[in-house]
């Protein structure tokens, strides 16, 4: 098998229209075109709005791209595309742009789920393969804990959030901040000046009495509404101490829960994927806590944590490698893809 495959990502599930291309684990482009701002006035991203603005985005993402790798579309050995889960009508501009390209070249598709690529761009960061690993994937629509056995075959979930994921807990918290939107970011920035004891928030399902049904669950919406009650109660609060002791608690639970899973199945090898990833303060926590528990870390790079191209052809670029039948052709998108289903 062809290990140093050349393979262009195309990635369109949310507000971000972004083709990656890669040789092997080599990133050679990443184009990120963000209709963001158009949605930033919702205080949330707009559907329609965002499959319109793919539409317009995506092919001058793909002829930068292919500038900026400094090939030609015809040296690829294969396509890949985000086939879900996401909004359907972002994803559809995405897998029929890909589709079109992959009939019209004759070259081969990889339809792939976004949680797993989200995970693959590792290969980008790190020279060795993944053993074996726990996954704590944090994004804007999921939060889950993964056993990873085989990254391009074999996922399993040992957990999810019950209610809100970890990214759209720190965009509503943000709301209620009135720091804008997305909020991750600005939370993050904002808590560098807060104390981040000042407020003892909840940690959702790390009671005793959680142990046993809700052991590496997570839910956020009990810190939601507690955050919620606190700055009403409390209108001279500081929102940087707010903001830092959300963030806190948040990281906290997943953090901890994260290295339960390590401890509890044997494994010594934690990545950490999604946009939250990006957090300074969870890559700070994370960083300590791992190597107390010596386990080896792996996060990738902030700007590979939130939604990119790199990580789709990353993941593509694996399933090459790895001899992985390709896609057939009539594949659907599908918003609702499940995390263990790696591609189509
Ligand atoms: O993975 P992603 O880019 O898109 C999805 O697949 O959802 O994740 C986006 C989420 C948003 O909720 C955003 O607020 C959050 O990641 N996020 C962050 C940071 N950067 C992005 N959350 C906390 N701290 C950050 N620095
Ligand atoms: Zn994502």
């Amino acid at each position: 098998m062809k290990s140093e495959a050349l393979v262009l990502g195309i990635e369109t599930s949310c507000d971000e229209t972004a083709i990656g291309i890669v040789r092997g684990r080599t990133l050679l482009a990443n184009v990120i075109a963000s209709s963001v701002d158009e949605h930033a006035r919702f205080g949330g991203v707009v559907p329609e709005v965002a499959s319109r603005a793919h539409l317009e985005a995506i092919i001058p993402a793909l002829d930068r791209a292919i500038k900026e790798a400094k090939i030609s579309f015809t040296d690829l050995d294969a396509l890949a595309v985000t086939a879900g889960p996401g909004l359907i009508g972002a994803l559809l501009v995405g897998t029929s742009s890909a589709t079109g390209l992959a009939l019209a070249s004759g070259k081969p598709i990889y339809a792939v789920n976004h949680l797993a690529a989200h995970v693959s761009v590792d290969a980008l960061t790190h020279e060795a393969p993944l053993r074996p690993t726990i996954a704590l994937l944090v994004s804007g629509g999921h939060s889950s804990l993964l056993r990873i056995n085989d990254i391009t075959a074999n996922i399993e979930k040992l957990g999810q959030t019950l209610d809100d994921a970890a990214g759209e807990a720190f965009d509503k918290i943000a709301r209620l901040l009135e720091l804008g939107f997305p909020g991750g970011p600005a939370i993050d920035v904002l808590a560098k000046s807060g104390n981040k004891d000042a407020i003892d928030f909840p940690r959702g399902l790390t009671h005793a009495k959680d142990s046993e049904k809700h052991l590496f669950d997570f839910s956020f919406s009990g810190l939601k509404t507690a955050v919620a009650r606190y700055i009403e109660a409390t209108p001279a609060a500081k929102k940087s101490d707010v903001a830092a002791s959300f963030q806190e608690a948040v990281v906290d639970v997943l953090i901890s829960k994260a290295l339960l899973a390590c401890t509890q199945s044997g494994i010594d090898s934690l990545v950490i994927a999604g946009g939250v990833a990006a957090n300074s303060r969870l890559r700070e926590v994370a960083a300590e806590r791992a190597a107390k528990s010596g386990v080896e870390l792996r996060i990738p790079a902030p700007l590979l944590c939130t939604d990119n191209g790199a990580m789709v052809a990353a993941l593509g670029s694996l399933m090459v490698s790895a001899g992985a039948s390709a896609s057939p052709i009539d594949f659907s998108a599908d918003s609702a893809m499940s995390v263990l289903e790696v591609a189509r």
